[in-house]
């Protein structure tokens, strides 16, 4: 059989006037007005603890959307208990079923699912209409599809053989659990964690960011009604240390399928390497961590479109994807103009609830969030090399709400050209119009990070100067366009350094890592 081949999900506009805005609102009406109750999904099992956790839009704290029931400890266990009960016939399910399920999940999310779980992600984790839709319809609809395709080319590579012999590779899944452990900012990852680890025949083990449970659970109700069978994903939520000390200390936990902080994936790849002698196997670590991502512009370059690139790229969704970029170097011909430009787009970008679409910036995703940036600004505000040129307001009394905010340093070491903010914060550092390459060494030494950056030139030499010199900067690197917005089967997106293993997302390598394979070679 051929899995069909994928294309990816048409993004709808929401533009004023059209029906698709129409049926978006009632569906976020509909999610403002209805409270819901989150179980966990354990084997067969819906989980209720009672101990309920209430979710609230980031730009309306005070508002509930619902409750999620937490667990504990026993309930990590019942979920790996579940994964590796279901594991024997999922993982011999022939592999076109376990890709239709997939399959048609892509479908229902693209299909009578496409509003609410845009709802849910506009609400839960406030991103205007078209982020949500770019994100919870369109990047996981395309992340199930492609990942079908490259599971069947996966498949399909096998080795060659001679006569009298016949040489196999047989792909087969790991030899225990996936522990998934998924992230806030994008839907489309959280969902793709398990789903990648489920398609080639895994059992999973899935624990999402608690600012993320309201679309997760949309996310789990599509995939049960796409037909996974009970015990393939299990879905908990439970306290991120309680949840590590059951898993890790099993000896089937095979893999782990991480998105999120740097310092959190180290910590739990030192927990896997002290426990190293309890596993059965190897476990497979995967991971996409911080980001410190770059804009890096040569004097040749057009100034309008580096600017529209710094503005769309540093605050779409607040500055919270992993790709946004944070810290910029204008050759100093260009930054005069290229100054004038970015104020005036900022003007234009309305500061708001999601809810009403002329809004582009809307909250950060919780306090301690809007705590960290607004002390990154105010320290910012503190340092004489700095001038605040942009934004460097903020207020939380509805909703965490935080300007998107432009420093202009002579530092290229100050404090926020090195952090991570993981905000609508960007920092521009002006340099010599003539020190391009001394300037590249800096983009390339300033960070232990490396996971997207752009080049801005019109100049061949120095675009190939710069490929070089940053060769390991980003694991992600775009010619002329902003370092956001990697598109499924296009450009497959993971960092290295300190951003990750690098195990591309929406990638064949990805899929990879979560199969053991076993060569076979028979003789006639
Ligand atoms: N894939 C997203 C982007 O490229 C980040 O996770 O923006």
């Amino acid at each position: 059989y051929k899995i069909p081949t994928p294309t990816n999900e048409p993004v709808l506009s929401y533009a004023p006037g059209t029906a698709e805005r129409e049926t978006l609102k009632k569906a976020l009406e509909e999610t403002r007005a209805k409270e819901v109750e989150v179980p966990m999904y354990i084997g067969s099992e819906e989980v209720t603890t009672g101990n309920k956790i209430a979710m609230t839009p980031p730009h309306d704290h005070k508002h509930v959307l619902g409750y999620f029931h937490e667990g504990d400890s026993s309930h990590v266990e019942q979920a790996i208990n579940a994964a590796l009960g279901a594991k024997e016939a999922w993982a011999s399910l022939s592999w076109e079923h376990r890709a239709s399920v997939f399959l048609k999940a892509a479908d229902l999310i693209a299909g009578p699912y496409r509003n609410k779980i845009n709802a849910a992600t506009m609400m839960g984790q406030s991103k205007n209409a078209f982020q949500a839709e770019i994100d919870s319809a369109c990047e996981i609809v395309d992340f199930l599809r492609f990942n079908a395709h490259f599971m069947q080319q996966i498949y399909d590579d096998q080795p060659s053989s001679s006569p009298g012999v016949w040489n196999r590779t047989e792909y087969r899944p790991l030899e225990g659990f996936v522990f998934a452990i998924t992230p806030f900012n994008f839907t489309a990852i959280a969902g793709n964690l398990p789903a990648s680890a489920a398609l080639m025949g895994n059992t999973v083990v899935w624990k999402p960011a608690y600012s993320q449970v309201y679309s997760a659970n949309i996310i789990m109700q599509v995939f049960k009604e796409a037909g996974l069978p009970d015990g393939v994903i299990n879905l908990i939520f439970v306290d991120g240390p309680v949840a590590g000390d059951v898993i890790f200390n099993h000896p089937e936990f095979a893999g782990l399928h991480f998105t999120g902080s740097t310092a959190v994936f180290k910590q739990l790849w030192k927990t896997i390497g002290q426990n190293i002698d309890k596993y059965r196997t190897y476990p497979r670590i995967v991971g996409e961590t911080g980001g410190k991502d770059f804009i890096m512009a040569h004097k040749s370059a057009y100034a309008k479109r580096l600017a529209t690139a710094i503005v769309r790229g540093s605050f779409e969704f607040q500055g919270q994807k992993c790709s946004a970029a944070s810290r910029v170097y204008v050759p100093s011909n260009l930054w005069e103009e290229v100054k004038g430009y970015i104020i005036e787009d900022i003007k234009t970008l309305k500061v708001g609830s999601p809810e009403d679409f002329s809004n582009f910036v809307n909250a950060v995703i919780d306090e301690n969030a809007f705590d960290k940036i607004a002390g990154y600004i105010d320290k910012a505000k503190a340092n004489d090399m700095n001038e605040i040129i942009a934004g460097g307001g903020y207020d939380k009394s509805k909703g965490y709400f935080i300007e998107p905010t432009v420093i202009e340093t002579k530092d290229p070491q100050s404090l926020t050209m090195c952090e991570e903010i993981f905000g609508p914060v960007v920092t521009i550092y002006v340099y010599h119009a003539e020190n391009f390459e001394d300037t590249l060494e800096l983009v390339n030494s300033t960070s232990p990070y490396a996971l997207t950056g752009a080049i801005f030139s019109t100049d061949r030499y120095a675009i190939d100067l710069a490929a070089k010199k940053l060769v390991h900067a980003a694991g992600n690197f775009y010619i002329n366009d902003k370092p956001t917005g990697a598109v499924v089967g296009q450009q497959p997106f993971g960092g290295a350094r300190g951003s990750g293993t690098n195990d591309k997302a929406g990638s064949a390598l990805n899929l990879l890592r979560w199969v053991s394979s076993r060569t076979i070679k028979e003789t006639f």
